[in-house]
């Protein structure tokens, strides 16, 4: 079977792109899945979660055409591969923006690869060329939101630039799930944002709502998913759960 690309995806910062790319690559991984993890952002969150540090090659370089048997590295963790960032993709995203078809160039990198089962493409908090490349080259797009006030805003403009991109672009691509992220169940907050959530994209949001929880930001710092952090967390309970929601979508 081809392997299926998500793109974890959402303009806004700090929502939960980067620690859902990395906890749900690590449980797939676990349950036996090739996963690999390719990170767009020039700030290179999900390389330093995954303990990957300075780098020759990034996902710079992919987007200049060589090939991704080239660039994946393993991981620490088995069946988990990483095409590490660093931040002269900031760059490559200006030059993208100048090409002719500058918005393919990842589709065309990714057309056939082969050797995975998952790939993970985990986005900047932009809707700019690195996240057009991205959602033009996936299968599903996943939406982490924040259970916060203002979770709703901008996600119209999300969905709009889903669907021009699966338009112009992609046709294959469609919403692979909406992921509620550190909700506090003490808050009132977080249970009205979630029923907002659920009642605007219905089916579409994961039953699974991934708490807030100190061991879930701790594990990046240690450079480990949070499954390896503390298999016992609720955190890493919810990844499972999430994960285990994603291949029953598949
Ligand atoms: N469930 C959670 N509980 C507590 N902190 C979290 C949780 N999910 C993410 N964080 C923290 O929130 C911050 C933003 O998350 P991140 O995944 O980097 O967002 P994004 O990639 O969308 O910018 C990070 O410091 C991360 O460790
Ligand atoms: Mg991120």
């Amino acid at each position: 079977m081809a392997a299926k690309v998500y793109a974890f995806a959402n303009q806004k910062g700090g929502v939960g792109k980067t620690t859902t790319a990395v906890n749900l690559a690590a449980c797939l991984a676990e349950a036996g899945e090739r996963a690999l993890v390719i990170d767009l952002d020039p700030q290179a969150n999900a390389s330093s979660g995954l303990g990957v540090k300075a780098t020759t090659t990034s996902s710079y370089d992919l987007l200049d055409g060589a090939p991704i048997a080239e660039l994946a590295q393993p991981t620490a963790f088995e069946n988990l591969f990483l095409i590490p960032s660093k931040p002269e993709l900031a760059g490559a995203a200006v030059e993208l923006s100048r090409l002719e078809d500058g918005e393919r160039y990842l589709a065309e990198s990714l057309a056939n690869v082969e050797g995975y089962d998952f790939v993970l493409l985990d986005c900047p908090p932009s809707l700019g060329p690195l996240t057009v490349n991205a959602l033009a080259a996936s299968d599903r797009v996943v939406v982490p939101v924040q259970a916060e006030y203002y979770a709703l805003e901008g996600l119209a403009q999300l969905m709009q630039s889903i669907n021009l991109v699966k338009t112009r672009l992609n046709p294959r691509l469609v919403v692979g799930g909406v992921l509620i992220t550190m909700s506090d169940a003490r808050t009132n907050l977080s249970a009205d944002v979630e029923r907002e959530v659920r009642r605007h994209f219905g089916n579409l949001v994961f039953d699974t709502v991934v708490p807030r929880s100190v061991r879930v930001a701790e594990a990046p710092s240690h450079g480990v998913p949070i499954t390896y952090y503390d298999r016992a967390s609720r955190g890493a309970e919810a990844y499972w759960k999430v994960a285990m929601e994603l291949v029953e979508r598949r």
